[in-house]
């Protein structure tokens, strides 16, 4: 009796462990088709993207209203000044010393100007012990001359410092070494600079830490403090000056960048708080044509909220990297147009903005011809004119936005 009651018992045993099997067969069959669907999904909408975006500026670049039809041939720096703004550029001195023509261009379109590196570390503090201020004085005279602002750039940023800073910095001496500098550099020009961009590019677009900020020799030395005592320092060389926040990637919707934004906000409420005296945030929008995730709505609430904490707002580096658009100039400058235009008619929306800047004026002269050169296949059109400084779509797009806009 006993013996078949066992023998029972065990074949209901193997049944349960066959359905079990069976059972466990099916999830991990299940879960194998799931995770290949999604990951299928992920990969082809990441794949389509680009050519996503390309497809919406091919239709954009076709669309009938879309003429870029500017009135006169009035420039940009009449433009913008007939509604309270300021347009310009950044430039090397070496420009202005060799090219004539561009010169002239550059005179006629801007009523502000930015020096592209002679206000950097690496330039005007190139040894521990000696400042050379003689491209900075250069520039800034020019300036005077022909009756345009200077926006300072840059007084404390990770990149382009010389390496006896590198070597040299340490817990105990950085902030004195950091203070003398802006003042240093601050004092010499007090009464003769519209902005500065005191900080640049603090936040880290990885958002490794929770605060998002970047990674660089200033934190590691002074920790997060280093900000606050670099706008203190700042206000105390030149009490009348605009002191800005400067940084790149705000614009961007993509997950990459979307944090950002709400760690500058964070950060913008916290010197509020503590009376920092930052009075500007410097958008630099390098934009990428291929790659275009601007979300009009989201930026325009993200600039609304900026100016809410009594911030004004300037947009200091435009430019659009065409690389790896169809090599068709034409085709090129009206998506180029296209995305001036975009950006440009929803950032003009806000009061606060006081200033427009593009990352230098003619493609002749950018710094997309050095730096990201590789792989690319014809010369980049990123600005409002051309190699031979003719005007461009880009041009009439950004003269239109002037001209649509409010005086402030
Ligand atoms: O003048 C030297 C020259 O003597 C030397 O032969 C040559 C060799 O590479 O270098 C020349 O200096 C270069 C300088 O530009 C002038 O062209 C530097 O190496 C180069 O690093 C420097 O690049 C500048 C870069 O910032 C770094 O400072 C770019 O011109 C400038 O457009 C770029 O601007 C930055 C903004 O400051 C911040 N936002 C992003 C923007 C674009 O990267």
């Amino acid at each position: 009796m006993k013996h078949s009651h066992d023998r029972q018992k065990v074949k209901q045993r193997i049944k349960i462990t066959r359905r079990q099997r069976k059972q466990r067969g099916w999830s991990r069959r299940r879960f194998l088709l799931v995770g290949l669907t999604a990951a299928g999904t992920v990969v082809s909408v990441f794949a389509a993207r680009p050519i996503m975006w390309v497809g919406q500026y091919v239709q954009a670049s076709l669309e009938p209203h879309r003429d870029f039809s500017v009135q006169g041939d009035t420039p940009l720096r009449e433009r913008a000044a007939a509604k309270g703004l300021l347009y310009g550029g950044s430039v090397h001195q070496r420009y202005l010393t060799e090219d004539v023509p561009f010169t002239q261009q550059f005179i006629r379109e801007c009523n502000v100007l930015v020096p592209e590196t002679q206000m950097k570390w690496f330039r005007i503090h190139p040894d521990v012990d000696r400042y050379d201020f003689s491209g900075a004085d250069w520039l800034v005279n020019f300036a005077q001359q022909h009756k345009m602002r200077v926006r300072g750039h840059t007084l404390v940023w990770h990149h382009s410092v010389p390496t006896w800073l590198k070597q040299t910095l340490t817990r105990r001496n950085a902030e004195q070494i950091m203070v003398d500098h802006i003042q240093t550099v601050m004092k010499r020009y007090r009464g003769k600079i519209h902005s500065w961009d005191v900080v640049n590019e603090a936040l880290d677009p990885n958002l490794r830490r929770s605060d998002g900020l970047r990674e660089t020799l200033w934190l590691q030395s002074l920790g997060d403090s280093y900000l606050d005592i670099a706008y203190r320092a700042a206000a105390e060389a030149d009490p009348d000056t605009m002191l800005v926040y400067n940084d790149f990637g705000l614009e961007d919707n993509s997950f990459r960048q979307s944090g950002k934004r709400q760690a500058l906000l964070n950060l913008l409420k916290r010197w509020r708080d503590r009376n920092v005296p930052v009075h500007a945030v410097g958008i630099q929008a390098h934009w990428r044509a291929w790659e275009n995730f601007f979300d009009p709505q989201q930026f325009r609430n993200f600039l609304k909220e900026i100016a809410a904490m009594d911030y004004k707002i300037l947009i200091t580096e435009f430019d659009v990297d065409d690389f790896s658009l169809p090599t068709n100039a034409q085709f090129r400058d009206r998506v180029i147009a296209s995305l001036y235009e975009d950006f440009f008619s929803v950032v003009l929306q806000e009061p606060a903005v006081c200033g427009v800047l593009t990352w230098g004026l003619s493609d002749r002269y950018t710094w997309l011809l050095t730096e990201g050169r590789r792989g690319r296949k014809v010369t980049p059109r990123p600005l409002p004119l051309d190699d031979q400084l003719g005007r461009k779509l880009a041009w009439n797009a950004l003269a239109r936005s002037f001209d649509q806009t409010f005086k402030r």
